[in-house]
């Protein structure tokens, strides 16, 4: 028998001090076998379902969730109650609900079984003579749906709170959360598919290391100096200052920022979402794995402030994803060269993408 290398299983991939760390090896974004596990890893962490302001039918099916968690999900409104239904119905196994609806109830379009809006099980033709029946699993297990600010979350894992997980955004800009007042506006939706791993998406977000060389036209909405990354047990936060003359944002006196003219609020909720907070409101980005080598990216914006939407770094939405893209996609490319395996971080700009890989490396 064959008893395991201790010292192997110890070691650690990304040394906690940034200055003698090198990045994460290539295989995590090109290997099938880290690929299965990063998923399930995910499947267990926090995941952005929508926000209570697009879920006007009362029946909504979540498809972006069903590429994470492998499982088809339908939102629903039962009066002021909320649910997160699995799509799929009882008896064998159709999906109940394709699109977006209204209705009494949820009704299957194969043998006509029905459930009410919370899950339960209403009746089913040609059931008369079944016996023990029905029970409790004829109705549609949900998912916990959580709440925060009007923001839906859910996971396959009961024990998360969303509440610590997002206490630093809390505590952090409690003075905005007060008054919010955000609008879904589905014509500012994005969907891209790229070719890339759904990693390489994340690192690029979590430094500005790039904007100079990448970005010269949000290079310009932001101020030179003041970029700063910091970092959280399951969050990394980025703040981008406004030019002089810039739209920004009118912080109060008692807040941890008063004085600072702040652009942009960029913070990163592990491991896969991104919530973008501007003048205007909030730019979600949900990053969807598809493969190992394919990644879809979701953009949805959620407005206050209409009048600031084409001002200042929060105007170039579309212009600065396409050149993420192009570095994204030729990272990819890159990085199943036999000639390279990993690299050294900036210890002054690479902070965010450090704390990442030291994450999903433990
Ligand atoms: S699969 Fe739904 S009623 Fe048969
Ligand atoms: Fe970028």
């Amino acid at each position: 028998m064959m008893w395991p290398n201790i010292e192997a299983m110890s070691e650690v991939i990304i040394d906690p001090d940034i200055r003698v760390a090198q990045t994460l090896p290539s295989e995590f974004y090109t290997e099938e076998f880290h690929f299965t596990e990063q998923m399930e890893h995910m499947s267990r962490s926090i995941q952005f379902v929508g926000h209570s302001s697009e879920f006007t039918s009362d029946m909504t099916p979540v498809p972006h969730l069903e590429s994470v968690l492998k499982q088809p999900l339908l939102r629903t409104n039962l009066e002021s109650d909320k649910h997160l239904l699995a799509n799929v119905c009882t008896h064998r196994g159709m999906i109940l609900c394709h699109e977006e609806k209204n209705g009494k109830s949820i009704r299957c379009t194969y043998h006509g079984r029905t459930f009410q809006k919370n899950g339960k099980m209403k009746n089913m033709p040609g059931f008369e003579d079944v016996e023990n029946y029905p029970t409790e699993s004829d109705d549609l297990p949900s998912l916990n749906l959580m709440h925060w600010h009007g923001f839906e979350f859910t996971s396959f894992d009961p024990s998360l709170e969303l509440e610590s997980i997002l206490q630093p955004i809390e505590e952090r800009l409690g003075w905005w959360l007060k008054d919010l007042n955000l609008k879904h506006d589905a014509t500012r939706d994005r969907k891209w598919e790229i070719n890339a791993n759904w990693i390489l998406y994340v690192d690029n977000y979590l430094e500005g290391f790039h904007i100079p060389f990448v970005h010269p036209e949000l290079n310009e909405a932001l101020a030179k100096d003041g970029y700063s990354t910091e970092c959280y047990d399951h969050a990394v936060l980025q703040i981008g200052m406004a030019n002089k003359d810039d739209v920004c944002f009118n912080i109060p006196d008692d807040a941890i920022d008063a004085g600072k003219r702040v652009a942009a609020y960029y913070w990163w909720i592990y491991p896969n979402m991104m919530m973008n907070i501007y003048p205007w409101g909030v730019s979600m980005n949900i990053i969807v794995p598809t493969s190992v080598n394919t990644t879809e990216i979701l953009f949805k914006s959620y407005v206050q402030n209409p009048e600031l939407l084409n001002v200042g770094a929060g105007a170039l939405l579309d212009k600065v994803e396409l050149q993420d893209q192009y570095v994204v996609e030729g990272c990819m490319r890159g990085l199943q060269s036999q000639l390279y395996h990993r690299g050294r971080y900036s210890a002054t700009h690479e902070k965010g993408v450090h704390h990442f890989h030291m994450k999903l490396t433990r």
